[in-house]
């Protein structure tokens, strides 16, 4: 475990608040204790029930296949996703229910959307998708803003059976080009840009970029026009979004698919350099996280107004904007910009002016309102507002009760909720009628969900113990596999435990005296930046890809705001000298091969990196030097004066933003 894992534990050790729901609360809630004891006497038989929140074309004849660790839920079903998130709530006389509504960046830019209209449009890009021959069985990577025919598209692909590979909007043209060809996708939809603090900036050119590097089997790119920019047009390969889905006609059967129909493949960090693609399939996971959505935020559809406040980019966005929100016909809204455009009150003017009632939103937000003070969010009406959710890292116990005492009035039950891209779905997590939560704790596993933490031999830890979290049995929503490579899949999750079959998260987590979870961040070398998962190999292979460099090590330092900060340390070729221009080169090179994201907040120029005999970087003392902490034991260094030589330089490295 990290340093900054240990130094977590200690300050959660110290947290004793409970927050039970009012009794008024209570009394409404989907999800009640009852249901826990029922789930726990017959797991399967509870998501059998679950699953019949859907529609099926063919019910199911067997609920869970497992030949470990492949898995098959409902096996023999069939269902469109499409149909569940849109047509049966139109045939059920929903049309006129707002499904979406979108909040452009720029100020009364907006745009309201039924569910009548949503499936008309859906039905439009499948027929126009159809004509560009896409098929059943087939990869679309998408690579757009947060705009209402990201979901569109997303949803016709769910249509036609084909799975859509979402890439979020601020990855570069390399990271596009490395997911279009591990995916083998024909088509990319994007746009010609998108609006970003208040400027617009490019997407189809990044596109365009990632084709010129050859090798891809992109034969057509459709092009939403978003910002009006001026874009190259290649009239052999791109076509307007808005001729050829515009001009489609609106009629559209759709057919019903295999319970285990690929739905998308979303690519997320490993261990390895290489982006792992995350396959998730129709109907466990539509499963999941419509159950998930209803029960962790007290869903009630008809009335409530929900908002996710993630990108549809990454899986929050895939699982609770689009498909968990949609298959229980709720209202949401979808914003595209940030916080701060164009001014920093702007996501509470949002929930004051759409009556919003349920908020999901990450820490590293919630700290960044923390820090911009309470007067902002003061100046508005946020008295709509009932649930809020947390999620993408640990939320630190001071950030959870401004949460909730700030925006929740210090009424509201606050989850936070923990889960994965692999998982697919919630998976820890109070339920807000249920819990007396604890600020920083998602405290116990969903009911159907079983979770253990375990010390490196797989033995179960006691309360009050600290060790690995493990999933000890299979669960609807799981991945189905790295897209590709299920060496990789055994090797990544299944090998660590392999003899008790557990899957292993990669996570740190806590059990305290009452048994309650408490996640304590990766234990292995991935970083979690403002909730994005990123791997150090990743970033070390992009900084060494740069002609000046000869070698990088790069730690998440423990950050007030994102949660980790990403810090290299960087050995340059020759004679080249080190100097601010160098520094901004690699930062701004690091940006180009992988995106903004994982820009270093900080780089630092040395002479040597600190190594084992064996020849292994000692990232824990790179941590311990990056978060200013007194150095660990270097007893096994090779040269125990490099860390002097780099501890001294600390100081003077200064970062750009
Ligand atoms: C990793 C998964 C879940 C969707 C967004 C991120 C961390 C996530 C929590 C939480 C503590 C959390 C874990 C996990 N994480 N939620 N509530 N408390 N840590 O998806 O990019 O696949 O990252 O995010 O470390 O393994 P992801």
């Amino acid at each position: 475990m990290t340093e900054s894992s240990s130094d977590n534990l200690s300050n959660l050790l110290h947290e004793t608040r409970t927050f039970p729901p009012s009794g008024e609360f209570a009394a409404q809630a989907n999800v009640t204790e009852a249901d826990f004891a029922q789930a726990e006497q017959d797991r399967l038989g509870f998501w059998d029930t679950q699953a019949r929140r859907l529609k099926w074309r063919t019910p199911w004849t067997e609920t869970l296949e497992w030949a470990p660790p492949f898995a098959k839920w409902f096996v023999g079903g069939t269902l469109n996703v499409a149909e569940n998130c849109l047509d049966r709530h139109v045939e059920a006389g929903l049309g006129d229910r707002v499904a979406i509504n979108w909040v452009g960046e720029p100020e009364d830019d907006t745009r309201t959307i039924t569910y009548a209209q949503l499936l008309d449009e859906v039905k439009r890009a499948a027929n126009a998708l159809t004509s560009l021959g896409v098929q059943a069985g087939d990869r679309v990577a998408i690579y757009l803003p947060m705009l209402p025919e990201t979901v569109v598209a997303m949803l016709a692909c769910a249509r036609l059976g084909a799975a859509h590979s979402v890439i979020f909007g601020g990855f570069s043209a390399q990271a596009i080009h490395d997911r279009v060809t591990d995916a083998d996708a024909r088509v990319v939809i994007t746009s010609d840009g998108g609006y970003r603090r208040g400027a617009p900036s490019g997407l189809k050119v990044n596109v365009d970029e990632a084709i010129a590097k050859g090798g891809t089997a992109i034969e057509h790119v459709v092009v939403v026009k978003r910002t009006n920019q001026d874009v190259e047009w290649d009239d052999t390969r791109d076509v307007w979004w808005h001729d050829i889905v515009g001009g489609a006609s609106n009629e559209h059967q759709a057919q019903a698919f295999d319970a285990e129909q690929p739905l998308y493949i979303l690519y997320t960090s490993g261990t390895t350099g290489k982006p792992k693609g995350i396959l998730h399939t129709s109907g466990g996971y539509l499963t999941q996280v419509s159950y998930t959505h209803w029960a962790a935020f007290d869903l009630k559809a008809e009335t409530d107004v929900y908002w996710c406040a993630a990108d549809v980019g990454w899986v929050t966005g895939h699982s609770y904007i689009v498909y968990g929100p949609l298959s229980n016909a709720s209202t949401i809204v979808m914003y595209e910009g940030t916080p701060d455009t164009p001014h920093r009150g702007r996501w509470w003017e949002i929930v004051q002016e759409y009556g919003v009632t349920i908020l999901y939103a990450a820490p590293t937000a919630i700290r960044t309102f923390m820090k911009w003070g309470e007067d902002i969010p003061n100046g508005y009406d946020l008295s709509s507002l009932r649930v809020l959710g947390s999620v993408g890292e640990p939320i630190n116990p001071e950030a959870w009760i401004w949460y909730r005492r700030v925006i929740g009035a210090d009424r509201t039950p606050v989850v936070d909720t923990w889960w994965q891209t692999e998982t697919g779905a919630i998976m820890i997590s109070p339920m807000p009628g249920v819990a007396a939560a604890k600020p920083g704790s998602a405290l116990r596993t969903i009911p159907g969900i079983s979770a253990e933490v375990v010390d490196n031999d797989g033995t179960p830890v006691g309360n009050g113990e600290g060790g690995l979290l493990v999933l000890t049995e299979p669960w609807p929503a799981m991945l189905r596999g790295i897209w590709g490579d299920p060496d990789r899949y055994q090797e990544t999750y299944w090998s660590r435990f392999q003899e008790q079959g557990y899957y292993f998260a990669g996570d740190g987590a806590k059990k305290d005296e009452d048994g309650d979870l408490w996640l304590l961040g990766r234990v292995d070398d991935v970083m979690n930046i403002s909730g994005h998962r990123i791997s150090t190999t990743e970033v070390e292979s992009a900084l060494v890809s740069h002609p000046l460099v000869a070698e990088a090590a790069v730690v998440g330092a423990s950050d007030p705001t994102t949660g980790q900060g990403i810090v290299a340390f960087v050995i340059l070729r020759g004679e080249n000298v080190e100097g601010a221009d160098t520094v901004a080169a690699l930062r701004n090179h690091v940006a180009k091969e992988i995106g903004p994201i994982a820009k270093p907040r900080q780089i630092m120029i040395v002479q040597e990196l600190p190594k084992t005999r064996s020849g292994k970087i000692m990232r824990r003392l790179l941590r311990d030097v990056a978060e200013n902490r007194e150095m660990g034991d270097v007893t096994t260094l090779t040269d125990d004066s490099v860390m002097n030589l780099i501890a001294a330089k600390m100081p003077t490295a200064a970062s750009e933003d």
